[in-house]
Order: C-alpha cells, then structure tokens, then sequence
C-alpha cells in the first residue's frame, strides 16, 4: 500500500488525495466544504457556520501550491486555506473512526468486565461481538454494568429485559429447550435492534451452547462461489412478521442488504418468520435454493463458532451482522437461565472513538 499524499497539478489547477488504498481526484466545491476559517467552523462543536448549498456551483481552484502540511488553496470566491492530509482522511474513512471488520478464527477469548474498554470495544467493532467475563451473577448484574458503560437498553416488544429459560407457555422458541439455529433477531422491527446482549445466570443444563456465525463471511463466499444467489438474496422482498397478544409487527426487508457504499453488508434472517414475495415458480425456485445454500453455509462447520456460557459472562453481538443460536438442551439436567436486551451499536461506534481519543 503506498503512502497518503496530495498530487497537486499547478497548471491544471487539479487536486488528487491518496489516501494509501484509493485515489480522489477533489472537487473545489468538495474541499471548499471544510473550510476552517472561524467564520465559517464553529471550534468547540466542529460544526459548519454556513449551509453547504450556498457554496457557488460554479467554484474552481484559483491557485494549488503544495506546502509542507499539505497543500495550499485559493478558490474562485477569494477564501484561501491551507488543507492537511490527515483531516480529508478521516472525513472518507468508509468504517468511520472504527477498526475494520475482520472474521473471527481462532481461540474464544473474553474480556474483563473491570478491565481495558477499548480493548474490548475495538473486538467488538472488529469481530461483531465480545464475551464478558466477571459481570456479576445477580439478575441486575448486566443492567448495572451497561449503565456503567452509559449503554441505554432499548425496550422492545419482549420489554425492557427478557428471560431466556424455558417456560410453560412461551411465545417465542427462544423460550424452549430445542435447538435454534442461526438467526439475526427482530428483522420484522423497524429499526432492527443493532446489539443484543445475553448475560448468563445459570448454564447447568446438558447442551444449551451458544453458536455465532459471521454473515460477513457467509456473503463474501455466497458471491464467490454463487453470485446469482447473492443477487436473489438481496433483491427479493422477504416479509418478516411477529404476532402475539399485544403485538402485530411487520417489516417488508431483503435477507442481504447493501451498506452506503454498495456492499452487502446487513443480514436479515429468520427463518421461522420470514413470507417471501410470490415470485414466479421458477424464480421462487432459484430464491429457495439460494436461501437454502445460505442456510448450509450458516450451519458448516466453517462458520460456527460454538462456546458454553458461564455464569457471570455477558455476550454481546452485532445483530445486523452476526447469526445467533443455541444447541439443544436437556431442562431435567439442570437450569439454563439467560437475561438478554437490546443497545443500540451508535453508542458502542461513540465509545471506540473517544477510548481512541484518550489512549495516546
Ligand atoms: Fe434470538
């Protein structure tokens, strides 16, 4: 990967960024949006004192001359400014401030609920999910540690918090003894919830693993070796529907979806709520084999990661990215009890950055 820099064409009056891996040929009218000058930035908010609309369509570069912080710029309007290569970086950085994502392989490890937050954090951001040792095996143990980390907990139509146990009447398999296999959670809220949180009180039952597959593998294999599956997966309208008492939610949502940038980034999966659109039989046809091929990848060997929770572990996952499940387990062997709820990933994005902030 070659070095960030600035390639000024003083004649030409044309500006190239690289940034290392890719190459920005700038528009004034682009540039001319982080002008810095304090009638134009507000310094405590960083935020613009101007519109960007009001910017002159029509703006060029008057002059280009490459100093040593960066590059010099005299636009059309008279404003000038010297540019530095490190702030026009971070402003296109497509994983904003967070780490790359990258599939997890190897050994499980777990963080210390009292120990290195952006150890942590930068796991999470990397890998979609993290296991948390030393919570606390109180039933408020994980509600006092998300308050510590200032983690607000989204209520839901199973409340605030919900209990993963078996249960007499339960409204949802999750409240059963069987196997569940990999699925994202709630596709049929809108907005699906970003984090799910389990936190394990009891785990003395035979059976009852947790199971985590990364969709970001799944997709990068589906488009190698079955794009056509890739393209059903992510153009054909799947409805996702929950019904209970006191709930009737639905949400029209694709099984992949494509990030701002045009790469299939979310997934949404479930597979014992989900009313694809009628497709001709043919066509529909296609859409099952490819929802089944999906299915294969997401329960291989090559994806799962298994792993027994113990009391006083919290796991946290990335819902739009992550697939969760459980073995089964047997409820005369002995009590399973997990406490689970939903926080919102913006928050988890915020914390990574300013731990970044205050480590060097
Ligand atoms: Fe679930």
């Amino acid at each position: 990967m070659s070095e960030a820099r600035f390639v000024v064409n003083e004649q030409a009056a044309l500006l190239t960024l690289f940034t290392g891996s890719s190459e920005y040929p700038l528009s004034p009218i682009w540039l001319r949006e982080f002008s810095n000058a304090p009638e134009y930035l507000d310094a405590r908010t960083q935020q613009r004192l101007f519109a960007t609309h009001t910017i002159d369509p029509d703006l060029e570069f008057s002059r280009l001359t490459p100093v040593e912080q960066g590059v010099d710029v005299e636009f059309s309007d008279g404003y000038r400014q010297v540019f530095e290569l490190q702030p026009l970086i971070n402003a296109i950085d497509p994983d904003v401030g967070c780490p790359p994502k990258q599939t997890f392989t190897g050994e499980l490890k777990t963080f210390d609920a009292d120990g290195d937050d952006a150890d942590m954090l930068e796991f999470f951001l990397t890998y979609g999910f993290a296991v948390i040792r030393n919570v606390g095996t109180d039933t408020d143990s994980m509600e006092r540690y998300l308050a510590r980390k200032q983690l607000e907990i989204r209520t839901t139509n199973f409340g605030r918090l919900f209990e993963v146990r078996t249960e007499v009447e339960a409204n949802d398999l999750a409240y059963t003894s069987v196997a569940i296999g990999p699925h994202t959670d709630n596709p049929y809220r809108d907005p699906v919830p970003t984090i799910q949180c389990l936190h394990c009180l009891k785990n003395e039952a035979e059976g009852g693993e947790s199971t985590l597959m990364d969709s970001m593998e799944a997709i990068r294999i589906i488009q190698r070796e079955q794009p056509e599956y890739a393209e059903l997966l992510l153009n054909t309208p799947v409805r996702f529907w929950f019904t209970d008492v006191d709930a009737e939610l639905s949400e029209w949502r694709t099984i992949f979806e494509r990030n701002q940038f045009g790469e299939i980034a979310i997934i949404n999966y479930s597979p014992r709520l989900d009313f694809a659109y009628p497709l001709p039989p043919e066509q529909y046809r296609r859409f099952h084999q490819a929802r089944q091929y999906l299915n294969d990848l997401l329960n291989s060997d090559q994806l799962e990661l298994r792993f027994k929770l113990q009391p006083g572990e919290l796991m946290i996952f990335d819902n739009r990215r992550m697939l969760h499940g459980r073995t089964e387990f047997d409820p005369a062997s002995g009590a399973r009890h997990l406490r689970g709820c939903y926080v919102d990933i913006d928050a988890m994005r915020s914390a990574y950055r300013i731990s970044q902030r205050n480590r060097y």
